[in-house]
């Protein structure tokens, strides 16, 4: 299940960075619910969060009870996390006294799931005895903090009490909603994306692949703690977090590429990589002949899993294979598994209709170890969770 949060933005002028907070979120794919406070509503606009978070926004008491299907009490238990970020020093108080007069408060008093507070406040505030009183109360009971930071404040002073980077907010938000990291120490090593197989210098031979899949099965390797090499073809997306990306063009560059990150532990090809490559590239551009259009001569690439699979005392211990089919998915999938030598295959029926290639769910069929099963549509995000903790259980001590 995609993980949720609840974002309380309370009125300071660090609220602004909340909007970053919510960008790096959604990036990993942590699904963001925001509520602000009165006073942060003079600092970031509805408008923008609702924009970022693609989500409703709460404001108010009243109009949560009058607009949604939700009450607050509903809300407060919806997610897996309450972020308050920005924490002012009016707020803090407010919680460690058990406030419940807006709708923050009354959340944060309601719910019973953790919370995780990023104070934000000029440093003589943050000092003061009745701040560290109030953050006393509210670490005995059991609230996260991130940060503050220590530096230069926007009032001109210097100390602690700004709020911290949103990097640093996300890696302690991601410590509370995965405390687990069952692959560290893992190396995984996966291909993504198409191959641009050139003609000449301006013209190549290419698939609909966006990448979406691998790079998802990264970021939830690297979200389990593993070291994740990603090595991808030319993509539109930007690198998953804590995931070390080579940049490919060709099937012979990703195969090299491949083979320069090994030892691996595990090894995810889920790269549409171009069965051909033309036999000799132009290197100048074709120019059009008056007679006929010119024959192109193919040979075929290098096949990177079967090659991985079979790749002596240096196979990674699990070799994990995707399978593209237009049709008898079932029949040439097994057929792929045997001829490729790989340990599991995800296939996946990528006709046109689908919408698989560059759409954001699929639908599998897993071949496992000794059994087949066939996986519900699901999000890109949530196969590569669920590939990711099955690649977890198979390492873990007790199945060993
Ligand atoms: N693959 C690979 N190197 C290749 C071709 C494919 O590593 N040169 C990998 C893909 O990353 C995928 C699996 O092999 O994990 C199957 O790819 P797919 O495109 O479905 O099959 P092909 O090998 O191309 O076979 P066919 O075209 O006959 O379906």
């Amino acid at each position: 299940m995609r993980a949720r949060i609840i974002l309380i933005i309370g009125g300071g002028i660090a609220a602004y960075k909340s909007l970053e907070l919510i960008r790096l979120l959604r990036k990993r794919d942590i699904a963001v619910e925001c509520v602000l406070t009165e006073s942060a509503t003079h600092f970031v606009t509805p408008l923008s969060v609702q924009g970022l978070s693609g989500a409703p926004v709460h404001t108010a008491l009243l109009s949560l009870a009058e607009d949604s299907q939700m009450d607050h009490i509903a809300l407060s238990r919806s997610a897996d996390l309450l972020v308050v970020c920005p924490a002012t020093a009016n707020l803090l108080a407010r919680m460690a006294n058990g406030f419940a007069d807006d709708l923050a408060t009354t959340l944060l008093l309601a719910t019973d799931k953790p919370v995780m507070i990023a104070p934000a406040m000029n440093v003589r505030m943050w000092q003061h005895p009745a701040t560290q009183e109030n953050l006393r109360t509210l670490r005995e009971r059991g609230c996260h903090f991130a940060g503050p930071d220590e530096g230069e404040m926007a009032c001109g002073e210097f100390g602690p009490g700004r709020l911290s980077e949103p990097e640093s907010i996300v890696t302690a938000i991601e410590d509370v909603l995965f405390p687990h990291k069952p692959l560290t120490g893992r190396h995984v090593l996966i291909t993504a994306g198409p191959t641009h197989e050139p003609i000449d210098p301006v013209r190549f031979i290419a698939n609909h692949s966006s990448g979406k899949q691998g790079y998802a099965i990264a970021s939830a390797c690297a979200r389990l703690g593993a070291r994740v090499t990603l090595v991808s073809g030319p993509t539109a997306l930007p690198c998953p977090d804590k995931v070390i990306r080579v940049d490919v063009t060709t099937a012979c560059d990703m195969l090299a590429a491949c083979h320069a990150a090994l030892p691996a532990d595990i090894a995810i090809c889920a790269a549409a990589v171009g069965d051909w490559r033309l036999a000799e590239t132009a290197t100048q551009k074709r120019k059009k002949q008056n007679d006929a259009p010119p024959v192109l001569t193919l040979v075929e690439n290098p096949d990177i899993l079967a090659t991985l699979s079979r790749s002596g005392p240096s196979r990674p211990t699990l070799v994990v294979g995707f399978a593209a089919e237009t049709e008898k998915l079932e029949t040439h999938a097994a057929a792929k598994k045997q001829r490729k030598g790989c340990d599991w295959l995800l296939a996946n029926d990528v006709s046109p209709g689908n919408g698989v290639f560059g759409g954001d769910h699929n639908r599998i069929l897993f071949l496992g170890d000794e059994s087949t099963e066939s996986w519900p549509s699901l999000p890109k995000a949530e196969i590569a969770t669920t590939l990711a903790e099955r690649i977890a259980a198979r390492f873990s001590p007790s199945s060993r």
